[in-house]
């Protein structure tokens, strides 16, 4: 006897085979049908027991959430909708689950809304949808490590604990053991934080991107895959506190380069779980159908999520400069009309969200990868251009997300790098380890920034972030 999973014997397609499988129930029907779960697969196995036989202590435990084991023969299903079912000749009820909570709970087999399973995100990867999510996340990883290791990069731990803002946004979580009651205090009163466990004030990291630059400056390709945490009090369904992210860093590449990168990079793990994972992407695209109809016409998606997924991988991103993007928005209808929260009048402004998808959805009705930026609205890092007013950024903007990759030839020259920081007021004595760079052998190099839960969202088609993380942190909230 072996014991299965459900995606293994769904797969494997034998019948007749005695097997075990062990999950939870997921519903019961016409007293004869237990649709049995285990995480393995979306498809619920169809247990075949007689109810009116069975043991009446052993039926009483035997309910929705149940954890079971359950023998028997594999065979071809009489019914519609499933190839096999189980033939039970044995049922054990590992762990019991008392109805009268159940019924409070998402547990209990009906639809129930997003915000409702948020409230119990310890239960919620139990459900299709989350199930669903949970499999693609997973998948989609797998697809990122395998596409940098199959294209020589290597995989960088970047620190979780730095003494810099890599973005110098100033928005960062305190990482201190001092006693908030009781800190010690320098001369004037401020907190000592020499005294510190680090002795120097310490933050969560927002970007790994400083310290990979050091190691693609040595090993050529990298790539950091973790946690990056933002303190910015943006309460949106496309931000959170502590979100993963994929920072690629390349030597001697140039934006041109980095552009190719990311845009055969976002086709290549697209594509894998197109191949890879088409019951789950068909269910979402499923449950997006019906959640699109309750929307205003004009709001909906025109394309089905495959679709879409499809869209992206068979079509040339859009590569459109800052300038030739603000001249489009300038004379678009929305800015004209003024609908735009934020009108466009001059070249210089900041875009927002509103401006992002406009471009993209409207306008280009493409993927679009802005380039060459006002420096004053980018990092400190960013290549300056010749005409000295714009460096050599990219963002890429995706339907329905908006910014979804953020990046840039780094700025390579030592004296150009130190005029922009002391402009910025970022002290010399705090990153001289990264100006080093600059003088032991600098060459052009070249990275970006890929926020994973907009990836999630995009291939998903979630519409709030906080649904595609398994415990999402945003402002008052850190449940869990
Ligand atoms: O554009 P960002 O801030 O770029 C950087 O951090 C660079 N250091 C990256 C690099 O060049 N190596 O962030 C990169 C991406 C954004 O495009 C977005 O997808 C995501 O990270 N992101 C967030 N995702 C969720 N919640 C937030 N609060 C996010 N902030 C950024
Ligand atoms: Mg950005």
């Amino acid at each position: 006897m072996i014991l299965s999973t459900v995606a293994e014997l769904f797969s494997s397609g034998k019948k007749h085979t005695v097997v075990e499988v062990k999950g939870w129930v997921k519903s019961f029907r016409a007293n004869r049908f237990i649709a049995l779960n285990d995480g393995s697969t979306l498809k619920p196995l169809q247990c075949v027991l007689d109810f009116e036989t069975m043991d009446a202590a052993l039926l009483k435990r035997l309910s929705v959430g149940a954890a079971v084991h359950v023998k028997g023969d594999l065979v071809e299903s009489q019914g519609k909708g499933q190839t096999l079912e189980i033939q039970v000749s044995e049922i054990v009820v590992l762990g019991e689950a008392d109805p009268e909570l159940v019924s409070k709970t998402i547990l209990q087999p009906k639809r129930h809304s997003l915000e409702f399973l948020r409230e119990q995100a310890h239960l919620r990867p139990r459900t299709n949808t989350f199930g669903a999510v949970m499999r693609l996340r997973s998948s989609l990883s797998f697809a990122i490590h395998q596409y940098f290791h199959q294209n020589g990069f290597n995989y960088m731990h970047a620190p979780i604990i730095t003494g810099s803002d890599a973005e110098g946004a100033g928005e960062m979580f305190r990482v201190t053991t001092l006693d908030p009651k009781n800190p010690p205090l320098t001369e004037s009163g401020a907190v000592d934080y020499s005294k510190d466990f680090f002795g120097k004030e310490t933050n969560l990291t927002v970007s790994g991107q400083l310290e990979a630059e050091t190691y693609a400056m040595a090993l050529g390709k990298v790539y950091t895959f973790g946690p990056t945490f933002r303190a910015e009090n943006s309460n949106t369904s496309r931000h959170l506190a502590e979100f993963w992210m994929i920072e690629p860093e390349v030597a001697f590449m140039d934006l041109e380069g980095n552009m190719d990168l990311a845009e055969d990079f976002l086709k290549s793990v697209i594509g894998y779980i197109l191949e890879h994972n088409s019951e789950d992407l068909i269910f979402l695209e499923e449950r997006l159908e019906q959640e699109e109809k309750t929307k205003p016409q004009n709001e909906r998606s025109p394309m089905r999520l495959t679709e879409k997924l499809n869209f992206v991988i068979e079509n040339n991103f859009k590569r459109v400069s800052y300038t030739e993007a603000i001249d489009i928005l300038r004379n678009s209808k929305p800015n004209k009309k003024k609908k735009f929260n934020f009108q466009i009048d001059e070249w210089g402004a900041d875009l927002q969200s509103e401006h992002e998808r406009f471009l993209v959805e409207k306008h280009f009705k493409c993927p679009v990868i802005l380039f060459d930026y006002p420096a004053n609205i980018k990092a400190f890092y960013m290549r300056l251009n010749e005409d000295e007013k714009t460096v050599r950024a990219m963002d890429i903007l995706f339907p329905g997300i908006g910014e979804i990759v953020g990046g840039s030839q780094r700025e390579e020259r030592l004296e150009v790098l130190k005029e922009k920081m002391a402009a910025l007021d970022i002290p010399e004595e705090e990153l001289w380890w990264y100006l080093d760079l600059r003088a032991f052998g600098t060459a052009v190099h070249s990275g970006f920034g890929l926020g994973f839960e907009r990836l999630v969202m995009f291939a998903t088609g979630m519409n709030n972030i906080r649904d595609v993380i398994p415990y999402p942190r945003t402002p008052q909230n850190a449940d869990f």
